[in-house]
């Protein structure tokens, strides 16, 4: 039997069933940002970035893998630009891939020794990121940043860890660039 697949990747845009689509706001950001007084300040509803993925199998699948498109608007908190929460995964050892689409952008890894590092997002860059590594992606440019992503289906998300500790380097704007600081 020939099948349609279910959902197309037509330039940074899924379409077709089922595809999920999650928002987050400024609210949802809470103590990711360093300048409190400037993020107290922002209009807590206004849309950071929006995450459309493909889950096939059940989250939590062993084997299985996980597709998403994220559009990471312009902006900055501060001296920070708009950014990811980001994460580790739950399940620690697994990898994943990001490939920027659209946009300018820097991809932070850390590692478990609390070792940070970045690399430059643009239209074509594919980043590998290994297990045992937390990711964040910042939106450096002037218009959408979008990336796709690649994940094992029983990967999850540990946010907690970044929301406690952060990364041990801080990306921000000086003088309109980025610098790892
Ligand atoms: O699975 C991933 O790593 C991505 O799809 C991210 O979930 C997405 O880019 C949003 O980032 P975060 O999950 O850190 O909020
Ligand atoms: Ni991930």
């Amino acid at each position: 039997m020939i099948h349609q697949p279910p959902v197309h990747f037509l330039g940074k845009t899924l379409t077709g069933q089922p595809v999920q689509k999650q928002v987050r706001k400024l609210k949802d950001l809470d103590n990711i940002f360093l300048d409190q007084a400037a993020f107290s300040a922002a209009d807590m509803n206004r849309v950071v970035y929006e995450v459309f993925s493909y889950l096939p199998v059940d989250e939590g699948t062993e084997g299985g893998l996980f597709f998403g498109m994220t559009h990471l608007y312009p902006g900055t908190v501060g001296q920070e630009f708009y950014m990811t929460k980001g994460h580790f995964h739950t399940i620690e050892n697994r990898a994943e891939y990001y490939w920027c689409v659209e946009g300018e952008g820097m991809l932070l890894m850390m590692d478990k020794h609390r070792n940070t590092w970045a690399e430059q997002m643009q239209p074509g860059s594919l980043h590998y990121i290994d297990g045992y590594t937390a990711h964040r992606v910042a939106n450096t440019g002037g218009g959408i940043l979008s990336f796709g992503a690649c994940w094992p289906s029983d990967a999850g998300h540990d946010y907690a860890t970044i929301v406690k500790n952060g990364f041990s380097r801080r990306l921000l704007s000086v003088e309109g660039k980025p610098a790892l600081v």
